[in-house]
């Protein structure tokens, strides 16, 4: 079980130490990494997914439960805790979505079958256009891909970590993703440029020039905040599928 997992300070870009002691990640928690274009956001995801050891170009190192992570939890994908999922994230193969789901479920020791549709149902709430069991996963488009191997991190990898670049501009519906970060008992971090995300999230990490800058926590204001803007999202939601479903929109007051 992954109860919390360590990020111990690097270097920045420009050679400084990041001035934080250890940042502490809890099961259970939601956090959102936030920063301008090119601050370093991916590259503090892909230390956690790495659980890099001082090996990466910001010589950050992450503990797992306090400890260093073995070899075993680090290289062997069958026992690796942590699932990442961005916006170039891509299936190579000609399996259809079952075939896809079925080995991955095997792999995982899985024996019950209705895995498989329960996983592509959950893919389905997160996209618009439905992926269906015989359709090949190299067909999928970004958006579908990326609600399948969400879906599938949760319910077939039950990863305990799961890792979102950025995914807020594949297509993949908010409201649903926001439930996702709704007490699931896991880690959850959203690198992310969507204010509701980030509000929503109980812990917002500030990058800058490479390196941590800030730690910033939920307040009850912020909380509101969010709220209203979720609301608004969802007005534009509205309005978004009534477009892209080639509907003339007849009312001037969208609430
Ligand atoms: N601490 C660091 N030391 C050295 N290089 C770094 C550091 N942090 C990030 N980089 C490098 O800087 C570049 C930009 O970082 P990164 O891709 O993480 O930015 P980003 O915040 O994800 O940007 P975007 O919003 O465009 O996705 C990458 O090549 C990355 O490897
Ligand atoms: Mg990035």
């Amino acid at each position: 079980m992954v109860r919390e997992i360590t990020i111990l300070p690097g270097w920045d870009k420009s050679g400084n130490r990041e001035d934080f002691t250890d940042i502490n990640l809890k099961a259970g928690e939601t956090i959102a990494i936030v920063g301008p274009t090119g601050s370093g956001k991916t590259a503090l995801i892909t230390d956690i997914e790495l659980l890099a050891q001082g090996d990466t170009a910001t010589k950050r190192r992450v503990l797992l439960n306090g400890q260093l992570p073995g070899d075993e939890v680090r290289y062997n994908p069958a026992y690796k805790p942590i699932a990442m999922i961005t916006q170039n994230t891509k299936c190579f193969t000609d399996l259809t979505t079952e075939e896809f789901l079925q080995i991955h479920a095997r792999a995982r020791r899985i024996a019950d079958q209705k895995i498989i549709q329960d996983t592509i149902s959950l893919a389905n709430k997160f996209t618009g256009e439905k992926i269906k069991k015989d359709t090949k996963v190299s067909v999928l488009s970004g958006g579908q891909t990326r609600s399948l191997l969400i879906a599938d991190a949760i319910l077939i990898g039950a990863a305990p970590v799961i890792l979102l670049d950025e995914i807020e501009n594949a297509g993949i519906f908010k409201q649903e993703v926001v439930e996702l970060i709704q007490d699931t008992g896991k880690i959850i971090i959203f690198v992310t440029h969507d204010p509701a995300i980030a509000l929503l999230t109980k812990k917002r990490l500030i990058m800058g020039n490479g390196g941590v800058r800030k730690v910033i926590y939920q307040n009850e204001l912020e909380l509101r905040a969010a709220q209203k803007l979720l609301e608004l999202d969802r007005q534009v939601g509205v309005i978004r599928e009534e477009i892209r479903a080639g509907h003339v929109i007849t009312k001037v007051n969208l609430a």
